[in-house]
């Protein structure tokens, strides 16, 4: 019998590891006859914010709204500008224009794959007001020297953690160096719900304020508008799954590591560029993205040997029809460069032993074709 297909992710493996305790906390909410905002919310949002020492999270729908609601809170206004980059999820930039701020699109550093802080100051304006580092496959951005060009412009720093939850920097939790930060639960990410859902977070008691009011029609208390805002409510059941998850979220990170690792040994054998080992940092290993001048004919043959691999993101946002004329579209050839040689190898962390060898003996395999 041949071998059962390895997909690149497997977001429903993850639901059956945690079944039983996912059963009873949907039946906890059925049982509660409270099904919106009420203590499954207020209970993860305190469990978020205490693991990652920090003083408020605000559940919110999905991670893209938490961005707009990050940026309205920070005070940015219609017309202002956002610089992030192209390598990224493009409800990044839709988050920004969403809001009526202008993105402003800046290069990547080729080791790390996130933003690169030397390209920030050419890209600065009157009407600069923020940066959005986006933590790439869970790869922490310089996190010091972008918030250190911020802190000389006087701008905001909304960290995107969509794709890195658990993810640090010299021992500190990514989410915790900008003035807030905003994360996915999309059922793939490693915190991932069953469905959509999102958080902000932050340290700062005005943006954290500002959110909550946002997140529910700008409602501050008594059903009293105080500013004008909208439904981005993190759902009831939601929220009492990913505390059933939560608890084990950095020992599933460190399951990725060990496949990352195994994956990472053979990689300069077989002629494949590995994720770079960036030091002082702990990557959450959201994706296995490796580099390849033959990208194409290294997926052909793993599909034909039944292993997915993906192109994640085919393009970059300003590679986009809808985001072709953005700002900065013109300076990216790092990022055009990476997006003609990267593929997204399977990783999860119930991949067994057994499938990361079959996947190391097919990229051995690989060698020389
Ligand atoms: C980097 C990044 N930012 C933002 C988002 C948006 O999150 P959501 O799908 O929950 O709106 C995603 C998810 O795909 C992402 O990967």
């Amino acid at each position: 019998m041949a071998d059962a297909f390895i997909p690149v992710t497997s977001p429903g493996e993850n639901y059956q590891s945690h079944k039983g305790a996912i059963t009873a906390a949907i039946s906890r909410v059925l049982e509660s006859g409270r099904y919106i905002l009420g203590e499954e919310v207020e209970g993860f949002e305190r469990e978020f914010a205490d693991f990652h020492g920090c003083a408020h999270c605000i559940g919110v729908a999905n991670g893209t709204e938490a961005i707009s609601l990050a940026l309205k809170a920070c005070g940015i206004l219609p017309g202002e500008e956002v610089i992030t980059v192209s390598h990224t999820a493009v409800p990044t930039v839709a988050a920004i224009e969403m809001m009526g701020a202008v993105p402003v699109l800046v290069d990547i550093e080729p080791d790390s794959r996130c933003m690169d802080h030397r390209q920030i100051p050419a890209c600065i304006t009157e009407k600069t007001r923020a940066i959005i580092p986006v933590h790439m496959y869970g790869q922490p951005c310089l996190m010091r020297e972008i918030c250190e060009v911020a802190r000389q412009n006087n701008l905001y720093v909304i960290e995107d953690c969509a794709q890195a939850c658990g993810a640090e920097i010299s021992g500190k939790r990514v989410g915790t160096f900008g003035d807030a930060a905003t994360f996915s639960f999309y059922p793939t990410k490693n915190l991932g719900a069953i469905g959509d859902g999102g958080a902000v977070l932050t340290d700062n008691p005005d943006i954290a304020d500002k959110v909550r009011w946002l997140r529910q029609y700008g409602w501050k208390e008594n059903r009293d508008a105080k500013i004008p805002g909208m439904n981005s409510r993190l759902d009831e059941i939601q929220a009492a799954i990913l505390r059933v998850k939560l608890p084990f979220l950095l020992e599933e990170n460190a399951r990725r590591r060990q496949i990352a690792d195994r994956y990472s040994s053979i990689m300069n054998e077989v002629g494949i560029q590995p994720p770079w080992d960036i030091p002082d940092t702990v990557h959450a290993m959201h994706l296995y993205v490796v580099e390849c001048g033959s990208r194409d004919s290294l997926q052909d043959f793993l599909r034909q040997k039944g292993i997915g691999s993906a192109l994640h993101y085919p393009k970059a946002v300003h590679q986009q029809e809808a985001y072709r004329q953005i700002r900065g579209w013109d300076h990216l050839p790092k990022t055009e460069l990476l997006y003609e040689r990267i593929l997204t190898l399977p990783m999860y962390p119930e991949l067994s032993d057994g499938d990361v060898e079959r996947i190391c003996s097919v990229l051995s395999e690989w060698k020389g074709l």
